[in-house]
């Protein structure tokens, strides 16, 4: 691809720069985004997002389950995030008779709230910055593995040290690829119920078909409350344990938002790769992505055939569905987004622009040679990405296979393992298996099997894939007689195994083809490609951490941000919609009208409950209703965000909760790796929605009632 210098030519039409919308802010350091906030709209200050002196909005946000954002919303610990977020809490208290899941639930008291096991609830107490401390005694000449294990001594060190001071969880993260170090201390909470969630029509209206898309009509809520001992501290569920009292909770505002309105976003994001050189954007975006796009379209196009014909294996294969189309989605946006704005070369063209800049002074001659290093070493890990991704989207999405390798260690035991450790092995798989065959339906996985095995041996060469794909004959054949000879498709023989297991089936196990297919695809990994991969990684980490430092020397006026690491961050722009594409325009809300032009009973995730049509027609909104009189359900906004910023509060220019962000327009979905302000949009269910269902829909006005609402 030809460099061309796109970025110099923007650089010099527009020196100065406007806001960017790009950044995931240190909520501690957000004193340097204040004036620019405030310019925008913003009233309140950074003192009031983030303080350790004294009660800030940042008490009110929690990591949520370990993958989403939840707020507070009551002083009696009531929290809000999104129905995808609770929805494996809300499953498991799910059956035939309770049906939670289709039909909604709502604790009418504090007694009917349901304890979630396995979940909890993470506040961010404090953060400092230990940079100088862990990177004590480094410098930049160490060898890669010298300086690490110098740097994990220090951080072992420092965490003994504050875990001495304090009663908060400690840890220490690595910011800007490794060049500056935080100290997270951390209060976990265990004791968290579910208190209320609508039913998967109104939760998950659109399901898959509108994710990550706009218009969107997704009432993506679930309500829940965090419990603590009488003094307020982190305690196992008891029912001697009490809500728990926030030092701030949300307020929260009826009044919504107009197009151009300051917003921000204050929540969890996971992983973003914004300082990624042009070469490994290329690699994602137009290799990688597009194999796993091309393997998950044709295993859901599998999956879509069968569940269109039997309701069951609808249900049985929805929450898969689910999650392999999520990605699926998602990447394909990442590809066109990143070509239509020509990602690759503004990459090109800003590394043209550090290479003369490194080359002006002697003193950055550790950034000379990075770039072509980076091209070099991406190449080289070229055909291990490929293989990996082989590995994991062709080999292990059988799920036969996958099934059959978590029995792997059982097969290996032999008469000098522990009893107790073959009891805690048979304990565990005796649970996955009935979780596996609850949901599990064969000639699904067969297809699957089928198709993937041809799509490996088309696209991987025989010297470079696991040995038993070379065996193979006539791939129909051979997955036909893998699944009739497997013990692992019969849950009967797979529960008499667990049931009467004796040292003696583990080599019966062993055998089982099923088995063997899975150690031959994991030998071939093991042996052939995760070492080498690991060291370019490893190298490339370097390489990556160098090379933000540099970005970070050259770009003096321009501050940066560093990448999402799963630890708490604001991020803001504006209220507003989008021009997807030449001659077409986004408006910024969506309202009830179009939950009923989307209806369609035929269609699973067009349902529309009938108590919800009833408030519709009478247009019975109460106080929710926005000035124009209509119901407003979703909105988006040109606010940064990623994976689990989901359920994260956006909040107005007076830190009130508008509404709780969910998802991301398709078009820029690229933003983990380039953000566009013209087409990066995130999408948020307008918290007005969320309380007209609470009260009006449910009846569960007393939740409203612990609420701070403003008029
Ligand atoms: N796309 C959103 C996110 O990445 C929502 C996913 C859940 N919803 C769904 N229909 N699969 O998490
Ligand atoms: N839906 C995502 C989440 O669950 C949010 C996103 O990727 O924009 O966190």
């Amino acid at each position: 691809m030809k460099r061309f210098r796109l970025l110099t030519i923007l650089l010099v039409l527009f020196p100065a720069f406007l806001f960017a919308g790009e950044g995931m802010w240190i909520p501690m350091l957000l004193q340097y985004n204040e004036k620019e906030m405030q310019e925008m709209g913003m009233r309140i200050t950074a003192d009031d997002i983030y303080s350790i002196n004294h009660s800030s909005l940042k008490d009110a946000i929690v990591l949520f389950g370990g993958g989403c954002t939840g707020e507070i919303v009551s002083d009696q610990g009531l929290l809000l995030t999104n129905h995808h977020c609770g929805y494996d809490y809300i499953q498991r208290h799910s059956s035939v008779e309770h049906d939670y899941l289709t039909n909604g639930f709502w604790a009418m008291n504090r007694g009917e709230e349901l304890p979630c096991p396995g979940l909890s609830v993470i506040f961010l107490r404090e953060m400092r910055d230990v940079t100088e401390k862990v990177l004590y005694n480094i410098n930049v000449d160490m060898p890669e593995d010298e300086r690490q294990a110098k740097i994990d001594e220090n951080i072992k060190k420092l965490i003994a040290k504050f875990e001495k001071e304090t009663d908060y969880k400690v840890s220490i993260k690595p910011f800007f690829l490794g060049n500056e170090y935080y100290v997270l201390f951390n209060e976990i909470y265990t004791d968290v119920r579910l208190v209320g969630c609508p039913p998967s029509n109104i939760g998950k209206f659109g399901g898959d078909t509108d994710n990550w898309v706009w218009p969107r009509h997704t009432g993506d809520f679930s309500v829940f409350r965090v419990y603590a001992d009488k003094n307020g501290h982190p305690a196992a569920y008891s029912d001697d344990n009490v809500p728990y009292k926030p030092a701030k909770h949300l307020d929260i505002s009826l009044k919504g938002a107009e197009e151009g309105d300051f917003a921000f976003v204050f929540g969890y994001p996971a992983r973003t790769n914004e300082y990624l050189p042009a070469v490994a954007v290329d690699q994602e975006a137009n290799l990688i992505d597009p194999i796993t796009v091309d393997l998950r379209g044709k295993v859901l196009d599998i999956y879509n055939q069968y569940q269109e014909q039997d309701p069951k294996v609808r249900i049985q294969y929805a929450s898969k569905h689910a999650s392999i189309g999520n990605g699926w989605k998602k990447w394909m946006g990442v590809t066109e987004g990143i070509n239509h704005f020509h990602g690759v070369e503004k990459k090109q063209a800003f590394e043209q622009d550090f290479y003369d800049w490194a080359m002006q002074s002697r003193s950055r001659y550790m950034y000379v040679n990075l770039i072509r290093q980076f091209d070099k070493n991406y190449k080289e890990l070229e055909p291990y990405q490929l293989a990996y991704t082989y590995l994991s989207e062709a080999g292990l999405r059988t799920e036969l296979i996958s099934f059959a390798g978590r029995f792997a260690r059982l097969s290996e035991v032999t008469k000098d393992t522990p009893q107790e450790d073959i009891d805690r092995m048979l304990h565990q798989l005796k649970g996955t298996s009935e979780s596996f065959f609850k949901d599990y339906y064969e000639p699904i996985d067969r297809d699957v099997a089928k198709m993937l095995l041809k799509e490996y041996l088309k696209a991987q060469p025989a010297d470079f894939r696991p040995s038993f794909l070379n065996d193979i004959k006539e791939v129909n054949e051979y997955v036909d007689k893998l699944f009739d000879k497997t013990m692992f498709t019969d849950q009967a023989k797979v529960t008499a195994l667990l049931d009467n297991f004796k040292v003696k089936d583990a080599k019966k196990l062993a055998n089982d083809p099923a088995l063997q297919v899975y150690q031959s695809l994991m030998g071939f990994f093991r042996n052939e490609v995760h070492g080498k991969m690991a060291s370019i990684t490893a190298d490339n980490d370097r390489l990556r951490r160098i090379y933000m430092k540099g970005q970070m020397e050259m770009q003096t006026e321009k501050r940066l941000f560093p990448d999402a690491n799963f630890t708490l961050r604001v991020t803001y722009g504006k209220i507003e919609g989008f021009k997807p594409q030449d001659g077409k325009t986004y408006r910024h809300f969506t309202t009830l009208e179009g939950i009923m032009q989307k209806e369609n009973p035929d269609i699973y995730d067009y349902v529309v409950e009938p108590r919800l049509k009833e408030l519709y027609n009478k247009k019975d909104y109460g106080r929710y209703a926005d000035k124009d009189g209509t119901m407003h359900v979703a909105f988006t906004a040109s606010v940064h965000t990623t994976g689990g910023n989901s359920g994260s509060p956006i909040l107005n220019a007076d830190g009130q909760l508008l509404g709780l962000n969910f998802d991301r327009c398709w078009e820029g979905t690229m933003s983990d790796l380039i953000y566009d302000p013209d087409i990066c949009r995130n999408i948020s269910v307008d918290i007005r929605y969320v309380l007209f269902i609470i009260d009006k829909f449910a009846g569960a006005g007393h939740l409203i009632d612990e609420m701070t609402i403003v008029e």
